[in-house]
């Protein structure tokens, strides 16, 4: 695997690679690899001549400076997991190579940012934005790689992508679990063993909510009180949101018609652990 911390080198290379008829795939991520992050590089060597994957923890899209000081950092064992996976390019950037210049841009993506994620962490999509855009440029790669476990994450960057004309086509990949359920986050190392143990609980909600929700009998209100009450009776646990909205725009939804599109989200703090997930009413939807 070639490992490159500049840009210029990276383009000459794959550029080269280009001039050559390859195509070229691209995984973005922040390290601290689990097969989460494996199954978007599986998903790239397969359908790629050459996988890029970044590893950079992009300080602009933390709006909580304790959260990015703790952010895990496991280079070593990454690399090893990216090699085993087949991996071709490694791209390792620092700050002065992703922000040389101090940042005046503003990214905006309208009501798709004013709910969830967006809502609960003020400046995050602006910056996930500003990096994403920043790596598809440096990258330019034919197809980029993203989890539906950042589901709004994946649908701001598909927008920018769309309206701004990246020549890169967008795949979205299913989320990865651990055996019990929880899906696997680079955040989950840092939850003790009791807070490990309830984590569970926010995927039980998910399943409670979508068996619910089939059967019809409960309204989308009443599914949005039962799993609040379930999560408000727990120590070390604080819901942040539970929604139940359309999986292309995030629109809430309000009656529990049958309908494809239906994606059940939350997040909360689990023994001071921020954990987001999601579940899609018919898991086979592409988005
Ligand atoms: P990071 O959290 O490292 O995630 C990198 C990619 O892996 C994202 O597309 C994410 O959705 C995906 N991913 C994470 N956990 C997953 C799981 N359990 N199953 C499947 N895919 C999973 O998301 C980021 O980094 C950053 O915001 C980034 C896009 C790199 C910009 O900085």
């Amino acid at each position: 695997m070639q490992v490159f911390q500049e840009i210029n080198p990276l383009k000459a290379f794959l550029h080269q690679k280009k001039r050559e008829g390859k195509r070229v795939g691209f995984v973005p991520t922040m390290g601290a690899l689990h097969q989460g992050h494996i199954s978007l590089i599986n998903a790239s060597t397969e359908h790629n001549d050459i996988t890029v994957c970044s590893i950079y923890v992009n300080p602009t899209q933390f709006n909580n400076p304790a959260d990015l000081k703790k952010y895990p950092r496991t280079l070593a064992a990454d690399k090893a997991m990216l090699q085993d996976a087949g991996c071709q390019v490694l791209f390792l950037p620092d700050n002065a190579v992703m922000y040389p210049v101090e940042t005046k841009l503003q990214l905006n993506f309208g009501r798709l940012e004013k709910t969830m994620e967006g809502k609960h962490r003020p400046g995050h999509f602006n910056g996930v934005g500003l990096v994403v855009s920043k790596l598809l440029h440096i990258v330019e790669p034919d197809v980029a790689y993203f989890g539906q476990k950042d589901l709004q994450q994946y649908l701001i960057i598909r927008q920018m992508v769309q309206e701004l004309f990246f020549p890169t086509a967008l795949v979205c990949c299913p989320i990865v679990r651990e055996p019990d359920g929880l899906a696997m986050s680079s955040r989950n190392v840092r939850l003790s063993k009791a807070a490990r143990k309830k984590a569970t609980i926010l995927y039980q909600c998910l399943s409670e909510a979508k068996t619910l929700f089939i059967e019809g009998r409960a309204s989308v209100a009443q599914i949005k009180k039962y799993v609040g009450q379930k999560l408000t009776n727990q120590t070390d646990l604080m819901l942040e949101y539970f929604e139940i909205v359309d999986a292309h725009n995030l629109l809430p939804i309000t009656k529990t018609y049958k309908t494809d599109q239906v994606a059940f989200c939350i997040a909360a703090e689990v023994g001071g652990i921020r954990l987001i997930d999601n579940l899609f009413l018919n898991e086979a939807i592409h988005i």
